[in-house]
């Protein structure tokens, strides 16, 4: 043969060789062409590389193999790309790596990919990509990486995937998966990493998975998995990480847990339904960093030492039952202390009774995170807390700790969230907590603070909450606080004993959503400058006393939700702009609102506005059951009519209630003074009453003084010097049997209730006088006029009530002091939450103003309905009725009774005579409001 011979078939074959390299490259061009085409969005330029310029093996994000010039890999991952993935990357045959991660890839992912026989590596996770995945992928039969993570990928792990046997990595978390997590993973033995958390794959953990030998991470989290964990998965002894978090999983550890995975560096299985204890043997997992078993029922004594744990960064055990009550309780924590990188400590919402160690101030310095609440700790916070200078977060609420704050706090510049809510802790507001500056919220409500709110937490330009509700604070509310421009969820400084007004300076708090000062004992108007609070949602104002009218600021208040206006001493109408607000709350209830109230917008829904206790509102929906507007009436008007239908209906009731009271005195006499309504007492501002005040008030409880000795008491006139207030102090005789409770019931009864013809409560005084006795006292508005009593009778009254001026009273006087006497005694038993009985009624407990308006006294004896219905629950008030007013043929049972022993006659004849009067007057308002019903007879 010659050379040529020889040389020619090789020679050819290089052409055709050369020639099917030229084909095959044209393919892999023709292929990432079509790649291109299908994005549809590149806003980085990444594609732009991607021209005839260049051999496409020197694109952007593509290697080729140096001698054939094949693409083997395509990274353009992070690339913020988006579009569908072109079916003609199934050309790419030399394809050993895809990583297409963290875009915005849309569309299935190719049947195409399954013709990649070189492919090791597959990259998709971050996309957005839809559909199932493909069984073809099983083809891809050196495939060892196979990430589709966080994308919506739907369906089932296709079966066929038990053929790729080299997978050592399967990573498919948040996805939409289904089907069960399938037991032929356990004959994948190359696995290293199984991830399949955040997919609702349903069913038990195959016992399979214990075959998986190399196995190191399990990730089976959030995987809607039931039953226990299989023993088989305790022989995985090289897991590093083990999460079944989110589960309904049940059944308990073994005890050997620890000795199990001596690797395990994350171990995770909160929220689901695991129990028993927690297995001392932990203590050998010692290169743990990480522990969340949070939300459990684990229960028991924590014996775990974590002090081999050098690693351990994050152990949160917060929400089971765990605790003992035994007293080394917490002795756990002092192992803690060798766990020098420790960042998250979460025991809170345990069973944990005890005290803190001291060990608390040797945690690690690194602690970001302290979570202890809701359990049972108790004793005082240790000073070495200030040791933990990268606190961030302080959890200790819904504990039993006691004393104060300490002041070494001021040191956690770091601190971001601090709660202490639902504690007892007592004493002053460290000024300290000024510091820290980095404070985003504050929780201190619900302790026994005392004091002033220091002014130095004006310094805190973060500070976004700040809740300090039911403490015993006190004085007024530092301007400081109002500076602090960041507070933007909530200022609450509830049920506490703030005094003056709201500073105008609350027009800074341009971000605030929620304001509640209510149950104080703030005063004055509603700063205009509140309007300027332009983020406020919700505003709580009730209990305090508050007065002035609606302000107009309102109008533009367009954010505003929720609006507690009750039971203070606003006054005027109620204005008709607030009908156009998105208002879903409005209580205006015990306020002195008259006039007409508007009926559309919020007023148009009876569940959501409350005008209880504004008795001199009429109008609004008929839900509302406010008497008719009667347009232009003058108040004399009013008596005239309602004069007319007493007379014209007089057999029906005043014969037997009403008349039978004041008929004797009737004499005919000088038209008095036309009533007005009564006005408003307009209150200064009266500082927290201390036993001093008081007794500098009365001169001394001096019996020049003395308007009045009752059962339980003597009440005395007082005059405050500041601002020349007048009161009547009512001094509970603490000797006498009874009058502690007789003390509780009035206060109880007059917290909540507030109406026109009740004698209103200013404050009430708990102190010890300075004898050291107990000392308490009740301080009400002063009745110039005194009690009917002296009225009816002015024979019987002392010689010094001469200055009043007593003179008979005439017929429409008595009427109307019937009337108002009446009406009290109708809101008492059919309009406030509770009905209240006040069992003591009588003129002596009938009180007159300036202009002879009634009021209703001595709630001494008062008891909720609910307490009447079951008289033997309240046995123990003995006392119940004194001698005094009842109706004739009553009187013999309503006396002294408590002495006499049949408390419960008296208390029932006590409670006929009052529902009589009420009675007599819901009749008297029925034919006012034209109701045509027959009236109610009266027993
Ligand atoms: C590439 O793949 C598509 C199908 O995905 C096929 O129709 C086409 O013929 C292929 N092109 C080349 C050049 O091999
Ligand atoms: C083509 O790609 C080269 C880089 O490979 C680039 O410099 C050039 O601007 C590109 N041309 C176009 C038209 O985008
Ligand atoms: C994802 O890609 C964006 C750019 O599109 C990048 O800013 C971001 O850091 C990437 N995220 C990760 C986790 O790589
Ligand atoms: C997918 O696999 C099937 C065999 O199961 C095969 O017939 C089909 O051609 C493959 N599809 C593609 C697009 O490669
Ligand atoms: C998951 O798939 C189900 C139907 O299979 C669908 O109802 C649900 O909305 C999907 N969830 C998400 C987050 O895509
Ligand atoms: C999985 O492996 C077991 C043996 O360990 C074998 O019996 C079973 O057939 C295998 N399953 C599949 C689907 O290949």
């Amino acid at each position: 043969m010659s050379t040529h011979s020889l040389y020619f078939p090789s020679i050819f074959l290089f052409f055709i060789t050369l020639l099917q390299v030229a084909a095959f490259q044209e393919g892999d061009l023709a292929a990432l062409q079509a790649f291109k085409s299908m994005i549809s969005h590149d806003p980085q330029g990444m594609l732009n590389s991607w021209n005839d310029s260049r051999h496409f093996c020197e694109w952007e994000g593509i290697t080729c193999g140096r001698r054939h010039r094949r693409v083997t890999a395509l990274d353009l991952r992070s690339k913020a790309l988006s579009g569908l993935l072109s079916p003609q990357i199934g050309n790419l045959s030399f394809l050993r790596e895809i990583n297409l991660m963290n875009n915005t890839i849309q569309g299935e992912i190719p049947l195409e990919f399954g013709r990649l026989h070189r492919l090791e590596t597959l990259l998709l996770s971050d996309n957005s990509l839809v559909g199932k995945i493909p069984a073809n992928l099983s083809y891809c039969s050196r495939l060892t990486v196979l990430f589709l993570g966080n994308n919506k990928l739907v369906g089932s792990i296709p079966f066929e995937f038990v053929s790729l046997y080299r997978l050592k990595q399967l990573a498919l978390p948040m996805n939409n998966l289904t089907g069960g997590i399938p037991p032929f993973l356990g004959n994948l033995t190359s696995l290293e990493v199984v991830s399949l958390d955040g997919n609702p794959f349903g069913g038990n953990i195959p016992d399979s998975l214990g075959q998986l030998k190399e196995l190191k991470t399990l990730g089976i989290g959030g995987n809607n998995l039931s039953g226990t964990i299989p023993p088989s998965i305790y022989n995985l002894s090289f897991l590093v990480i083990f999460s079944v978090s989110e589960n309904q999983m049940h059944g308990s550890l073994p005890p050997s847990l620890g000795l199990y995975f001596p690797n395990l560096k994350r171990f995770q299985m909160n929220e689901n339904f695991f129990s028993g204890s927690i297995p001392i043997s932990l203590s050998n997992a010692s290169k743990l960093e990480y522990v969340q078993i949070a939300s459990n029922s684990f229960f028991g004594k924590l014996s775990v030492n974590f002090g081999g744990m050098k690693n351990l960064s994050n152990l949160i055990l917060e929400y089971n039952n765990l605790g003992s009550g035994e007293s080394d309780e917490m002795g756990f924590m002092n192992s803690l202390a060798n766990c020098s990188k420790l960042q998250v400590l979460s025991l809170g919402g345990n069973q944990f009774r005890g005290a803190l160690p001291h060990s608390i101030a040797n945690l690690s310095s690194q602690l970001q995170i302290l979570v202890l609440g809701s359990n049972k700790l108790y004793g005082s916070i240790p000073s070495g807390i200030g040791n933990l200078v990268n606190l961030y977060s302080l959890q200790i609420e819904e504990n039993q700790f006691t004393g104060s704050i300490p002041k070494e706090m001021g040191k956690l510049l770091n601190l971001q969230g601090l709660d202490f809510g639902g504690n007892h802790f007592s004493g002053e507001i460290p000024s300290t907590l000024g510091n820290l500056s980095s404070l985003y919220e504050i929780f201190l409500s619900d302790n026994n603070l005392s004091g002033v709110i220091p002014s130095s937490l004006g310094n805190l330009e973060r500070l976004a909450i700040l809740e300090m509700f039911a403490n015993e604070l006190s004085g007024t509310i530092p301007e400081d606080i109002f500076n602090i421009s960041s507070l933007s969820v909530s200022l609450n400084l509830a049920e506490n004993h703030f005094v003056g007004s709201i500073p105008p300076r609350i027009g800074n708090l341009k971000a605030l959503r929620c304001f509640d000062v209510s149950n104080n004992d703030l005063s004055g108007e509603i700063p205009s400058e509140l309007g300027l609070c332009s983020s406020l949602e919700d505003i709580y104002l009730a209990e305090n006393f508050f007065n002035g009218f609606i302000p107009s600021f309102f109008r533009t208040s367009r954010g505003i939700r929720k609006v507690d206006l009750s039971r203070n001493n606003f006054f005027g109408q109620i204005p008709i702009f607030l009908e156009a607000l998105s208002l879903e709350y409005l209580n205006l209830s015990f306020n002195d609102f008259e006039g007409r109230l508007p009926t559309r917008g919020i007023f148009a829904n009876a569940s959501a506005i409350s005008v209880v206790g504004c008795n001199r509102l009429c109008g609004g929906i008929h839900e509302l059951q406010l008497p008719k507007c009667t347009e232009h009436e003058s108040s004399s008007q009013k008596i005239s009519q309602r004069l007319k239908i007493i007379i014209s209906t007089a057999s029906a009731f005043l014969g037997l209630v009403i008349v039978s009271f004041f008929i004797f005195y009737w004499h005919k006499r000088r038209r008095g003074p036309s009533r007005q309504p009564s006005r408003l007492l307009t209150r200064k501002t009266l500082p927290r009453i201390s036993y001093k005040s008081l007794l500098k008030a009365t001169d001394g409880f001096s019996s020049t003084q003395l308007i009045g000795v009752g059962s339980f008491g003597s009440v005395y006139k007082g005059v405050f010097d500041e601002d020349g207030t007048v009161v009547a102090i009512k001094v509970i005789n603490l000797q006498r049997q009874g009058a502690s409770q007789s003390f509780k019931a009035e206060c109880k009864a007059l917290k909540n209730i507030r109406h026109r013809n009740l004698v209103k409560v200013i404050t009430s005084c708990s102190s010890i006088d300075f004898q050291g006795n107990d000392f308490k006292a009740i301080v009400y508005e002063y009745m110039p006029n005194g009690s009917l009593e002296k009225w009816l009778h002015p024979e019987a009254v002392a010689q010094r009530d001469e200055e009043i001026g007593i003179q008979k009273l005439t017929l429409l006087q008595r009427i109307s002091i019937a009337i108002d006497v009446a009406s009290a005694l109708d809101y008492l038993h059919c309009h406030c939450q509770e009905p209240i009985l006040h069992c003591d009624l009588k003129p002596s407990n009938i009180l007159l103003d300036n202009d002879l308006s009634a009021h209703i006294g001595d709630f001494g004896l008062a008891r909720f309905h609910q307490q009447v219905s079951n008289p033997t629950l309240n046995s123990s008030v003995g006392v119940r009725g004194t001698i005094g007013y009842a109706a004739p043929g009553l009187r013999a049972v309503v006396t002294n009774s408590g002495f006499n022993g049949d408390v419960e006659l008296a208390e029932a004849e006590a409670i006929i005579f009052e529902a009589q009067v009420a009675i007599a007057f819901e009749n008297v308002v029925n034919l006012v409001k034209g109701n045509e019903s027959s009236p109610k007879e009266i027993f």
